[in-house]
């Protein structure tokens, strides 16, 4: 059987929980194996695998960071091989997960496969979008892993699909989200705000963040302007002292899948 190598980055677990039901719903057709894109044996793996799904929260329309780096950097590792791109996504993107397809094609990789899997809003600290916990998005849940069932058969009988790849979906991933978007990417990454008032320096936002972007100073958190924008922190501090792309720190968490889900 081929090595298939699953490779992603997951701010509040969303995309590790798509990942897993795919390896699930592949292993009797592949030897499977998920890896976050910043552990430091993914490197390794990704160079082992014969196939690779990659897969990513989309951030206005586009793949976070850390999958772009991981990509650029390791263009050796996926030219010629079989890939499949999976994306994440709380409404729509038009062309999210195209969008890192037509990147992997220069790179002179073969996309086969790549779909969108709609998951909860993580973007907690802003009113406009609603968070939901617990038993109220099982319902979504439910369509997603059907979702999945169907992505997986077309991988495993080779029956080639690939979402958003046709210029109307692009034309409206770009002018809707993406240009937006990148262009104020960079600013967005030290945007990070700490209430010091609620901060108590537990030092769990340190140990969380998948890029290092947390310390801590005189017994309270200090970002060091190099966010990712995952909302990982945002959402896990205990004492709700962390605000993103809002004013102040959320209301409601996002609290990720529900355990009961997970099995
Ligand atoms: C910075 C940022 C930008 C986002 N942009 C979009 C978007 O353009 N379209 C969308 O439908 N969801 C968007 N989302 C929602 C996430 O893609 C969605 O909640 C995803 O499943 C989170 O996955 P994760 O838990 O693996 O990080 C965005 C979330 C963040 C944090
Ligand atoms: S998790 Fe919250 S309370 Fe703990 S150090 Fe980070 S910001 Fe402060
Ligand atoms: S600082 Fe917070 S939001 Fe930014 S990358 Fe780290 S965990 Fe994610």
């Amino acid at each position: 059987m081929q090595k298939l190598g699953a490779f992603y980055f997951s701010g509040t677990g969303n995309t590790k929980y798509v990942v897993e039901r795919l390896c699930e719903l592949l292993k009797n057709d592949f030897v499977v194996s998920a890896h976050d894109v910043c552990s430091p044996d993914s490197v390794e793996e990704l160079r082992r695998s014969e196939i690779v799904v990659i897969a990513f929260p989309v951030y206005g329309s586009a793949p976070p960071l850390p999958i772009r780096e991981f990509v650029f950097s390791n263009a050796q590792y996926l030219k010629g091989k079989r890939i499949i791109v999976v994306a994440t996504q709380y409404m729509f993107s038009g062309d999210g997960a195209a969008s890192l397809g037509r990147v992997l094609k220069k790179l002179g990789a073969c996309v086969t496969h790549a779909e969108h899997f709609r998951m909860p809003n993580n973007i907690s600290d802003c009113k406009i979008f609603s968070i939901k916990n617990g038993e109220e998005i099982c319902g979504m849940l439910e369509k997603t892993n059907r979702k999945l069932e169907k992505f997986a058969r077309k991988i495993c009988d080779g029956t080639e699909f690939r979402r958003g790849f046709n210029s109307f979906s692009r034309a409206v991933g770009y002018c809707s989200q993406r240009a937006l978007f990148r262009k104020h990417e960079n600013e967005k990454r030290s945007l990070l705000k700490v209430d010091e008032s609620a901060c108590t320096g537990c030092g769990a936002c340190v140990r969380a963040c998948p890029v290092k972007n947390m310390s801590l100073s005189g017994g309270k958190a200090v970002p060091l302007g190099h966010c990712a924008l995952c909302y990982r922190c945002v959402n896990l501090c205990p004492n709700k002292a962390l605000a993103l792309f809002g004013k102040a720190p959320p209301e409601i968490q996002y609290k990720g899948v529900p355990k009961q889900t997970l099995k």
